[in-house]
């Protein structure tokens, strides 16, 4: 079976298909949407996804008369650099790719934001599909932000570029790390959490399935996740203000990644600690308790980390979050739950009680 949802943005809209082995049909997909033969194409991916997909991608397409190139990246964040970049134009150009060529990213967040960012530049702009093969890519490959990283801060070299279309092959889940799959639920759980109470409980109610790669389970919670995005997406592509919810436990999470040097606490463990936060900070602000304590347990059902490693030093965390362009004198933009499914973004959050939410966060059990 084979769900599909638009991604509703006027002139640039685009549809998302969710399904078990539905790469069978990419050749037939890219007929459908347009995509021609006369020109070449190029599949961007790393080495663990190469591993697995990228022959039988390439295969697809060639059998079905079109012309493919490949690049293959090391796995991992490093590789979201514009050195990187540059090479995957070089093998643009050697594979004689022109305007109406199309970028493939195939692979997770880190394949997706570097290929697209390439599709944004090359010749000013080429067409472009994401073939996300992780579960947090459910929400990176949807909403069109690309980016590669620049040394001094994350995602600083991007642009919005709108996929032709998403395609998503639930069975190429199989081959994640434990871990990967569960910080990647991490997103979807946010999905609920900012927009469908109902949904969040399905989350929870489904944590061992999900965690299982339950074919049905994870088409539908992929399905739901996407769909919020989407909404969100539609009503604000550029982040002008309620793109901003999906922030929701970022403002924490990024400034864990970064204390951490990137490489002790994946993105979805960090903002899963982020979502704990600012649970803690809404009953703070008076909300219902059980925002946080549900919000807890949810991240606990998935074995998801709730709790900020201690040996992070707070003074640091603090000064990684002041760096992040949502904190302006003394008060940081906050995205906070107001409910179960609910948020609202708060601009008059302090300093201080940010502060007393992570020495908190390091006691937490
Ligand atoms: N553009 C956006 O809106 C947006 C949103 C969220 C995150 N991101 C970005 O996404 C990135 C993180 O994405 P990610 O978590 O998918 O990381 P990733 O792309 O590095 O993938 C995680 C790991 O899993 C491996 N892998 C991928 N698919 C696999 C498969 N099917 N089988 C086996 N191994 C597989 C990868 O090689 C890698 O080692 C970050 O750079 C982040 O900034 C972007
Ligand atoms: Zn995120």
């Amino acid at each position: 079976m084979m769900r599909e949802l638009t991604v509703d943005l006027g002139s640039r809209s685009y549809p998302i298909y969710i399904g078990e082995g539905i790469l069978n049909d990419i050749a037939a997909l890219f007929q459908k949407h347009g995509i021609g033969k006369g020109s070449p194409l190029l599949v961007v991916t790393d080495e663990h996804v190469a591993a697995h997909f990228l022959d039988r991608v390439t295969g697809l397409l060639s059998a079905a008369g079109y012309s493919v190139a490949s690049h293959v990246v090391p796995a991992g964040e490093p590789s979201k650099s514009l050195a990187m970049l540059e090479q995957i134009v070089a093998t643009a150009l050697e594979a004689g790719l022109d305007r109406k060529s199309t970028i493939i990213a195939l692979g997770g967040g880190v394949v997706g934001d570097l290929a697209g960012f390439a599709a944004a530049s090359y010749m000013r702009g080429v067409r472009f599909v994401q073939i996300p093969t992780t579960i947090l890519a459910h929400d990176s490959s949807v909403g069109g932000k690309v980016a590669v990283n620049h040394p001094l801060a994350k995602n600083i070299i991007g642009a919005f570029h709108q996929p032709e279309m998403v395609l998503y092959d639930t069975a190429t889940l199989l081959t994640l790390p434990d871990r990967e799959v569960r910080a990647g639920l991490s997103e979807m759980i946010k999905h609920g959490l900012i927009w469908d109470a109902d949904f969040t409980a399905w989350c929870e109610e489904n944590a061992d399935r999900l965690v299982g790669l339950d074919p049905e389970a994870l088409q539908y919670g992929l399905y739901k996740g996407c769909s919020v995005k989407a909404a969100v997406v539609s009503q604000d592509e550029r982040e002008n203000d309620l793109r901003a919810i999906l922030n929701l436990g970022h403002t924490i999470g990024h400034a864990l990644e970064a204390v951490g040097g990137y490489n002790e606490l994946l993105h979805g463990e960090a903002i899963a600690i982020g979502m704990v936060g600012a649970a803690k900070l809404s009953v703070r602000m008076g909300n219902p308790e059980h925002i946080y304590t549900v919000t807890k347990r949810i991240f606990q059902k998935f074995g998801l980390p709730v709790s900020i490693p201690p040996h992070l030093d707070t003074d640091e965390i603090m000064r990684a979050m002041m760096h992040d362009k949502k904190f302006n004198e003394g008060q940081i933009v906050y995205i906070v739950p107001t409910e179960i499914g609910k948020v609202e973004i708060n601009k008059n959050v302090s300093a201080q009680w940010v502060r007393d939410i992570v020495d908190q966060l390091k006691r937490e059990d």
